[in-house]
Formats: C-alpha cells, sequence, structure tokens
C-alpha cells in the first residue's frame, strides 16, 4: 500500500475544487483496500471513497481522514444465452466501458453513453440518462462491507434504486465500498429512442431505425450540446435532482407557469423538469464571478475557474430559496458534499 499524505483533491474532481486529504491511497486490488481499510481503522479515521470524482463538492479545507481511490480494474463479459454478463471493476471508466459494450454489440448501456465517472459510482446514484438506469440492468453489486471487513454480493433488490439514490445512499448503505459491478446486456434489442430529444435527434435525422453505433453517437452528440466541456469549465453535471411533488403541490406552480415541463409517475406524483422552472425564474446563464449556471442546462451549475465550494454552495442556496419561495417546493442536491464549504 503507498499511503500519501496532504494531497490536493481538486485535480480528482470534475469540479476542480477541493482542499488535500490528509492521507490518500489509491487502490489496485481487493487486498489494498482491505489494507487500507485496517490502516483508517488503526488511526481512527474518516473514509472517503472516491472514484472518478465527477458527483462530488469537496470543500478547500479538504478531508481530515483517509481518501481511497479506487482503481480495481477488469473487465469480463460471458456469454447467457440471449444475455452476456459483464463483471466491472468498480475503477474502470464508465464511458471506456460504453464504448466497448457499443463496440461489442450488446444493448442497454448506449443511452448512457458520454456520463463522466467510474463504474463504481454508478449504482449509488442510479445513474440515469436519456430515458435508461443502470438500475434496470444491474444484477448485482459486490462490496466490502467496512464493519465485518468481508467481501459481499447485494442483488439488484438489495440494492433498492430509485430515481438518483439506492441503499448505498442511505444510513446503512454507506458502509460499503463497491468494488465490481455485474450488468445483464443483451445480444439483441432495439433502440431506446423513448426520450425526447433523442425521438428528435433521430427523426431530423429521417432514420427510424439506428444502429447501436448511431445510437451512442446521438447520445454523445445530445450531450455535447447541452454540457460543458469538462476540460475548459469544472462542473459535476445536474447539482440538483429534479423534484417529484404531489399532484397538489404542482398545481399552484402550473397556475405561475402553465407549460412547465412535468411527468406523471406510476406512483401518481409528478416529476416537475426542474430546469425547465429554473429557466422561468430568470437563472437561465446567470454568472456570478466564476460560478453560473450552465446556459444550455440549468441544472448545472459550473466552475469557470477560480470557484470555491462555498460560491458554488452559495449560489445553489440562493436558487433553493428562489424556488421555495416562487413555487413553494423544496429542491434537494444529487451531487455529494466533502467538508463544509465557506
Ligand atoms: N429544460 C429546460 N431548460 C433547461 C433544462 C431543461 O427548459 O435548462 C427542460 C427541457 O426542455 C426538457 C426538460 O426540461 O423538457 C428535461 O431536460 P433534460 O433532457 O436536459 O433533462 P433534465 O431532467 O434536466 C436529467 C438528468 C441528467 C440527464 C438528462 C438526460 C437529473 C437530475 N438529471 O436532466 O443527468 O443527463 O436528464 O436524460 O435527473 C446528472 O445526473 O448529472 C445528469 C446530467
Amino acid at each position: 500500500m503507498h499511503l500519501e499524505e496532504d494531497i490536493l483533491l481538486q485535480p480528482f474532481t470534475t469540479f476542480h475544487i477541493g482542499g488535500p486529504a490528509r492521507f490518500f491511497v489509491r487502490v489496485e486490488t481487493t487486498a489494498e483496500l482491505l489494507e487500507a481499510l485496517a490502516f483508517a481503522k488503526e488511526k481512527n479515521l474518516p473514509l472517503f471513497i472516491l472514484g472518478g470524482g465527477s458527483n462530488v463538492l469537496i470543500a478547500e479545507e479538504g478531508f481530515p481522514g483517509l481518501v481511497i481511490k479506487i482503481e480495481l480494474r477488469g473487465i469480463s463479459f460471458t456469454d447467457r444465452g440471449e444475455k452476456v454478463e459483464a463483471i466491472v471493476a468498480a475503477g474502470e471508466v464508465w464511458d471506456v466501458f460504453v464504448e466497448k459494450v457499443v463496440a461489442e454489440g450488446f444493448f442497454g448501456i448506449e443511452n448512457l453513453s458520454g456520463i463522466p465517472g467510474t463504474v463504481g459510482g454508478t449504482p449509488i446514484q442510479n445513474v440515469g440518462a436519456y430515458g435508461a438506469e443502470v438500475g434496470q440492468i444491474i444484477q448485482w453489486v459486490e462490496a466490502v462491507d467496512t464493519k465485518s471487513g468481508e467481501l459481499v454480493t447485494l442483488s439488484n433488490g438489495d440494492c433498492h434504486f430509485s430515481y438518483r439514490s439506492s441503499f448505498f445512499k442511505s444510513d446503512e448503505g454507506r458502509r460499503f465500498i463497491i468494488t465490481r459491478v455485474c450488468f445483464s446486456l443483451g445480444k439483441k434489442g432495439i433502440p431506446n429512442l423513448s426520450y425526447r430529444d433523442v425521438r428528435e435527434f433521430f427523426a431530423a435525422e429521417k432514420n427510424p431505425n439506428p444502429s447501436l453505433t448511431e445510437v451512442r453517437d446521438a447520445i454523445l452528440a445530445i450531450r455535447a450540446r447541452k454540457f460543458p466541456d469538462l476540460t475548459k469549465v469544472g462542473t459535476a453535471g445536474s447539482f440538483f435532482k429534479n423534484p417529484i411533488v404531489t399532484a397538489e403541490q404542482l398545481e399552484p406552480v402550473l397556475g405561475l407557469f402553465p407549460d412547465l415541463p412535468h411527468t406523471l409517475l406510476p406512483s401518481g406524483e409528478v416529476k416537475i423538469a426542474l430546469g425547465g422552472l429554473l429557466d422561468r425564474l430568470g437563472w437561465k446563464g446567470i454568472r456570478e464571478g466564476d460560478t453560473g449556471v450552465f446556459p444550455n442546462q440549468e441544472l448545472v451549475l459550473v466552475n469557470y475557474g477560480g470557484a470555491k465550494a462555498g460560491d458554488i454552495v452559495g449560489l445553489a442556496s440562493r436558487i433553493s430559496a428562489d424556488v421555495k419561495k416562487k413555487t413553494g417546493i423544496t429542491i434537494a442536491p444529487e451531487i455529494i458534499f466533502v467538508g463544509e464549504p465557506h
């Protein structure tokens, strides 16, 4: 185990924000992970698990414990009749995996192309985009239980996947460190064009039957229009979740904005397109110093260069307060905070 001290976390995050980790270790094997956990236990250090750093906002004061960067690697495909099982180590880069799956001709994750981060992070927030969610195709998740030190396997049901959430986000689930994920992919399939942007893309192309590669390319093109270039602008993607409200809560909002996009869920609740709401409340493209709301996608808060964690949190709080005051709706962040920003 190669333990480092006082390592700046900023370069490991897509927000390009974050102070130092007191201790920092990269783990390439489960044995190294267990060794790192034993060290943290012995020294009584808090733990933070870092994957691709694409869904976190880390304060400038950094993290006073041990940061474990998951670098477990390996992808294997096993034939299971009509399906193919892909077992992928947590440290693999998600989009490298997606690219490989599409190149092999397997269906199921092409609509999740272009999402930054690593495979191990995907079950935690049940990553989803363009009409697909990883929870729909995950068979099992292997994880280390930091309480017992044992390697355990959680079935899809154990993971309690829901919109942008899972068991791993719960108080009980936080103690598990994901090491491998098993995805069930289709050898055959039909392109999932259920999402409006995807449907419109292929309607414009006059291509009602796109191939897997064409779907991946379309998703990458749609994302390039909506999201900032991570090499130029810092961001963690959607900062907020789309709020899920009751019909009663929606009514006054529709009174204000009759054409606000929203989706009726099977539960009878309604998911509001927060991007559309923020647009109507005048937040589109707002810039305050080095922070702002990305002009092409309003759920995306950005760091234009020198933003501090506190600047991002400040902007997010003003947005939340404005939404609450004008519509009565409480919105929640979807990213993970490390440390107290100021
Ligand atoms: N909209 C606007 N203005 C905006 C943004 C959206 O009017 O600035 C409207 C759109 O016209 C559309 C609706 O809102 O009717 C939905 O917009 P979009 O397709 O951009 O999706 P989203 O709900 O804003 C979610 C995910 C994204 C994911 C996209 C595509 C969440 C929190 N975000 O955004 O995920 O890529 O759908 O499926 O659910 C992420 O989680 O980091 C992320 C980027």
